[in-house]
């Protein structure tokens, strides 16, 4: 790879001489320096091998021969960071994953929103109850969910605690896959106990008793494992918003000549902070790892060329996925602009469709919910409008748990606004349970699915 011309100017830490948004104020500057110096002596969390691998693989999905699921909690909490909840998100996406490569016939590229999602965008630095005014909360890695001025208090120590359960879900995540967790030729590894109660049980087990078939058929008159489809690969993402964060895991390859962000393998940037001229495209810039820019009913044509110019001047092929996040109301009328502006810049791109952030309501108890039936209408047009603009929708990105919460209503068991406050654990988006989100891999798969 030889140098590239655009990057002299770059290092990890330029992104500071720009206007960097959502970053939170710590009382204490030599506390935080001490600690991004620390977070740069440690060992990174993912290798130059594996980001180069993903790149590939998304490189394949941007010319229609793979998709990608991408799936987590909003946010991760420091709290959920044990067996149980890992194995649970685990689980459900590979079986998500599972239906889509039945469906679609196409291998899947599983990404979690996993293994460092802990810092938040907010719309409001501030929160007040009852008179009393503190920082918002701005997730685990920054302060606490707690309303008290402890809690918000941003403490950058929380940084060390961040890396280190990133560490940890990875290392677990890591062991059951190599371990044989993500075999094909195992999906009832993968089966979560509710399950036995959900009217999806039929239809998804017909799912896996076919590719079991289709597996033992092949080896049989093969006369040897079909190697390739054991194994499945499972990569990291998560928000590049906590800039100190991003920029003290980032390191450079000799070997290959570039900087990496070794935090994770899919590092994007969220909706709020892609302004152009601002440090988070800055430090995206220098970064070789694929990205992932969110992409909303606000971006202009002019901005998303002007994103595509700056972020992979060079056109390299697996580098940019754009996830549009448009909304049900507004995704007929600002996506096909955009799909043309991005196909006038030649530049490869793999469009994603996010259906959960520009659908978030309010319901009437106050609780932030997001309505099955408009995520899957925002998905549906999604198809349709790139499939009649010769355009491909490479790939999905949900906000899910292996939980059986009950955050958006709608969906198989048809829950209500009265069902919320039930199991609602989320402490910043609402995600879609268990069986809500197999049931829309299903839907995506093109497979018929139980109707109330
Ligand atoms: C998110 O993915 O949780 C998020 C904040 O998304 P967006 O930037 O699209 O609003
Ligand atoms: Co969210």
């Amino acid at each position: 790879m030889t140098r590239n011309p655009d990057l002299v100017s770059w290092h990890p830490a330029s992104w500071q001489s720009k206007p960097a948004l959502q970053q939170p104020e710590y009382p204490d500057k030599q506390a935080l320096d001490t600690v991004v110096a620390s977070l740069s002596r440690l060992p990174p969390l993912v290798v130059s091998w594996e980001i180069e691998a993903l790149k590939e693989q998304i490189a394949a999905a941007q010319r229609g021969e793979r998709f990608v699921l991408q799936g987590g909690d909003c946010a991760e909490s420091f709290e959920d960071c044990h067996s149980d909840q890992i194995a649970k998100k685990l689980k459900i996406l590979l079986q998500m994953s599972l239906v889509l490569l039945y469906g679609l016939k196409k291998p899947v590229v599983r990404i979690g929103r996993m293994a460092g999602q802990y810092a938040k965008p907010r719309s409001a630095d501030t929160e007040t109850r009852a008179g009393v005014t503190l920082p918002s909360y701005r997730g685990d890695i920054v302060n606490g969910p707690g309303f008290t001025p402890e809690d918000r208090a941003p403490d950058p120590q929380r940084l060390l605690r961040g890396y280190e359960r990133s560490a940890l879900t990875l290392n677990f995540v890591r062991a059951l896959v190599d371990g044989g967790f993500a075999d094909l030729h195992h999906p009832e590894y993968w089966d979560l106990d509710f399950m036995r109660h959900s009217p999806l049980k039929e239809a998804y087990e017909k799912i896996v008793h076919s590719i079991s078939d289709a597996l033992d058929f092949f080896e049989a008159a093969s006369g040897s494992p079909i190697h390739e489809a054991n194994r499945v690969a499972f990569y990291s993402s998560h928000e590049g918003l906590h800039l100190h964060y991003e920029q003290a895991q980032t390191r450079y390859i000799e070997r290959r000549q570039r900087w990496y962000n070794l935090s994770t393998h899919l590092p994007w940037i969220g909706m709020r902070t892609a302004a152009l001229d601002g440090a988070h495209v800055e430090y995206f810039r220098g970064i070789a790892n694929p990205i992932g820019v969110k992409v909303g009913p606000a971006m202009s044509a002019e901005w998303v060329q002007g994103l595509i110019a700056t972020l992979n001047p060079q056109n390299e092929p697996g580098r940019m996925v754009l996830i549009h996040r448009m909304g049900v109301k507004e995704i007929e009328k600002r996506l096909p602009p955009l799909i043309q502006a991005v196909r006038a810049t030649g530049s490869p791109v793999l469009w994603m469709c996010d259906p959960m952030h520009g659908n978030t309501e309010t319901a009437s108890s106050g609780l932030k919910t997001r309505r099955f039936e408009n995520i899957v209408a925002e998905l549906e047009a999604a198809f349709r409008i790139h499939q009649e603009m010769g355009s491909w929708l490479g790939g999905v990105h949900f906000e899910l748990t292996g939980d059986d919460v009950t955050e958006c209503t709608g969906g198989a068991r048809g829950l209500t606004d009265a069902d919320l406050a039930r199991a609602y654990r989320s402490q910043v988006d609402p995600r879609l349970n268990y069986e809500q989100a197999l049931e829309l891999a299903m839907r995506i798969a093109g497979l018929p699915t139980p109707r109330r």
